[in-house]
């Protein structure tokens, strides 16, 4: 396939049809049995939704209302791990663990003593420091089925349409993907729900379908977007953080706060066509898809959301 950096392969699993690169075999067991915590908060979201924003964002409120936590400068990731990079970690197309010196430095400061081998950001994540702020690409049918009797987990949906252009340039930036084919085969395997993480849609039904649980709380990228102070108090709600509208403000998550930590970029992509914080736009997508396939993925939409009700308040 056009995914150089998937080059161990990948693994379909059933039922579901999730797809992953074979690695995550190696971790499946071990992400499955992960034990959560009460103080747990859990960002879940299919890739592009704006999972760097939330985790951000909810990091701050829960430890850093006045903005002065002196770790707030780590990266990202490394302040709220993701809890299932190891499978994309073993691709040819990243140095060697071992030689990541920035990576193996954080991992040896939350683990010592421990074997990288055994899962690197699996064992940050169990050792990242209470409360800890976890995030998953990994869907529901994939963690414990105890995860929101235990953990808060806040989802975070976006527009297919915004999600595909952003995952197809994330894609070819990020070396673990490697992606050397054009949109529209990147699209075309979206709809095919041939993309690692997918199928999207059943990602979504698996979390719309527990919306209402109280430990729960479903959002859309677009509200964030277009009415931060709203959300920003539905989530201090939420999270019962208690913080005040100026404090709210303050924990925007703005990109220009946001160390990324260690990253893995294709040279080329970046200097001809941006980082990771592309856009960041809502409705980028109509601009970037021809009209045919904004039409098939609208039909698409129509198609998987017949059923999800009124209030799946979503934005082609
Ligand atoms: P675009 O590629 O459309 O620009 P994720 O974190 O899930 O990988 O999502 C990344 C997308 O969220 C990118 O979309 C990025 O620009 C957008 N985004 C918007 N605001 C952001 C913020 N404050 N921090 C991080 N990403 C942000």
């Amino acid at each position: 396939r056009d995914f150089k950096g998937y080059d161990k392969g990948l693994v379909r699993l059933n039922p579901g049809r999730w797809l992953f690169p074979v690695d995550y075999t190696k971790f499946a067991d071990n992400l499955y049995k992960f034990k959560f915590r009460t103080s747990d908060v859990v960002v879940m979201t299919w890739p592009k939704a704006g999972t760097t924003w939330t985790q951000e964002i909810v990091w701050t409120m829960r430890n850093n209302p006045n903005l002065d936590h002196p770790l707030a400068k780590m990266g990202v990731n490394d302040r709220s791990p993701f809890m299932e990079f190891d499978m994309l970690l073993g691709s040819k197309k990243l140095t060697p663990l071992e030689d990541n010196a920035s990576f193996m430095d954080t991992f040896r400061k939350q683990c010592p003593g421990k074997d990288p081998k055994d899962g690197l950001t699996l064992q940050m994540s169990e050792a990242a420091p209470d409360p800890r702020t976890i995030k998953t690409h990994l869907p529901f049918s994939l963690h414990t089925p105890d995860l929101l009797d235990t953990a808060k987990v806040v989802y975070v949906a976006r527009s297919p349409k915004d999600v595909v252009v952003s995952y197809y340039h994330h894609s070819r930036l990020i070396l673990c993907h490697d992606f050397n084919g054009s949109l529209d085969q990147f699209t075309q395997y979206f709809f095919d729900d041939d993309l690692v993480f997918g199928p999207y849609w059943l990602h979504m039904k698996e979390a719309w379908e527990k919306r209402d649980h109280p430990n729960m709380h479903f959002i859309f990228y677009e509200d964030v977007k277009t009415n931060n102070m709203v959300e920003l108090q539905k989530l201090n709600k939420f999270l019962n953080t208690n913080l005040t509208e100026e404090q709210l403000s303050g924990a925007r998550g703005d990109e220009e706060f946001v160390n990324l930590g260690e990253t893995f970029f294709n040279e080329n992509v970046l200097k001809n066509d941006g980082g990771f914080f592309r856009k960041g736009e809502v409705g980028d997508g109509k601009q970037r898809l021809s009209p045919e396939q904004q039409a098939k993925i609208d039909q698409w939409t129509h198609q998987h959301t017949k059923d999800f009700g009124a209030s799946f308040r979503y934005t082609c």
